[in-house]
């Protein structure tokens, strides 16, 4: 008898669960039972899952009572005002007031300022090793003094998102006590980061915010905290943990690593496609169907859950034969941002953010190796993702 309990443990180095290649394979929609003890249907073939998260029929908002859930207590998806679980014209509202400040044209206004951050980052790293851990000396570092600059917040505030941000996504790693502290503070830092906008206000994303309130009466107070508080929490460690694991894959692939240290042409395919072989999440969130719907597998029954991971989908041999090996400019373009209603709000950013960090690396780390071979590195599981704990180099 199989065992349905949910979530899988992870393939070697943090890769796809083998229980969704065995799964994918002879029952592509299949029953498991979630952390809270709730049924849900799990689907792991690529069309499947992005048909789930295209679908408006299928909702993230699950505060209606009994509705299933994936973890016991989780910040994440309890806060009902958080921009990733709502739905509908609330949803929409709420990504309207933002989407202005996260377009293509915005994120490559960011790319000189983001280089320059990646820069100023490697110089203490240079000045400081060989050896470095580039988790906490770059990973964790870029994406939080790039939403510092974008809010208007100074960098030694930013300092303190890490921790509350880690709280959020726990789902084990901290306890529930712990989790409502860091909460409390982070709430009542965004409430005062606010106040002082109202203050003296400037034209940072926060003034944005806080003028669609105070102007024009678009959101509500509990809206506007839990949106800046959401722009924290969705651009840091999705960043972080992604850019590590980057680096990670391409280092164990020296070949690619040295052919785009020579010619950085190729390096936005190959972000894509690291994201698709490696992305940062494992499970991905739960979303409830509000009717019956038809999937390319079956049919999921109004009310049930489903779980669809992006990794899975990236690893379906149907679409990507030899799912595990690197191939840049694959088509189609995988789903690592996810697609439909809520598809990243920060993926121009994001992807701004990875090419010019790694970009800064090659250059100044051509020679870059890790120090540990990568089965031994440690990973951090207590989270929604699971992130490298450090990421050991020299040069
Ligand atoms: C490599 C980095 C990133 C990855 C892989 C990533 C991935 C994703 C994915 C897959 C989703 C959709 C989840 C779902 O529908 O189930 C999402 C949503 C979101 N992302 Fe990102 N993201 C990244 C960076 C960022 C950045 C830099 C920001 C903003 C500063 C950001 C903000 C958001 C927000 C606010 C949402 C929720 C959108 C909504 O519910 O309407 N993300 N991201």
């Amino acid at each position: 008898m199989t065992d349905d309990r949910f979530p899988f443990p992870d393939g070697p180095l943090s890769t796809q669960p083998p229980e969704y290649a065995r799964r994918r394979e002879t029952c592509p929609m299949s029953d498991v039972t979630t952390p809270t003890g709730d049924p849900a249907v799990l689907v792991l073939k690529y069309h499947d899952v992005e048909a789930v998260m295209r679908d408006r029929r299928f909702s993230r908002d699950l505060s209606a009572p009994g509705t299933p859930r994936l973890f016991p207590s989780n910040l994440l998806s309890d806060d009902p005002d958080f921009l990733m679980n709502m739905h509908g014209e609330d949803h929409r509202r709420l990504r309207r007031i933002v989407a202005s400040a996260f377009t293509p044209r915005r994120a490559e206004q960011w790319r000189p300022e983001v280089r320059r951050i990646a820069d100023d980052l490697l110089d203490r790293v240079e000045a400081e090793g060989p050896p470095a851990d580039l988790m906490a000396a770059l990973s964790y570092q870029l994406p939080v003094r790039v939403i510092c600059r974008q809010l208007g917040v100074p960098d030694e505030e930013g300092d303190k998102f890490q921790g509350w941000v880690a709280a959020f996504l726990s789902v084990s790693g901290m306890s529930m006590a712990e989790r409502e502290v860091a909460a409390g503070e982070f709430t009542g830092y965004v409430e005062e980061l606010v106040r002082r906008h109202r203050t003296a206000p400037g034209d940072d994303l926060v003034d944005q915010i806080v003028n669609a309130r105070d102007e024009e009466d678009r959101l509500t107070e509990a809206e506007l905290v839990s949106l800046v508080r959401g722009l924290i929490v969705g651009g840091n460690e999705t960043v972080a943990n992604s850019l590590s694991r980057c680096v990670l894959t391409l280092l164990s692939h020296r070949g690619l690593w040295d052919d785009l240290v020579r010619d950085r042409s190729d390096l936005p395919a190959a972000v894509e496609e690291l994201l698709r072989v490696n992305p940062p999440g494992r499970i991905g969130l739960l979303r409830v169907a509000t009717e019956d719907v038809e999937l390319p597998s079956g049919t999921v029954r109004a009310g049930q859950a489903v779980i669809s991971p992006l990794i899975a989908a990236g690893h379906d041999p149907e679409v990507f034969p030899e799912p595990d090996r690197i191939v840049l400019g694959r088509e189609p373009q995988t789903l690592q941002f996810g697609a439909g209603p809520h598809f990243c709000l920060g993926v121009h950013l994001a992807r701004v953010e990875l090419q010019e960090a790694l970009s800064a690396l090659m250059d100044r780390f051509p020679g870059l190796e890790l120090t540990a071979p990568p089965e031994d590195l440690p990973w951090n599981r207590g989270g929604y993702g699971i992130t490298l704990s450090s990421l050991p180099v020299r040069w």
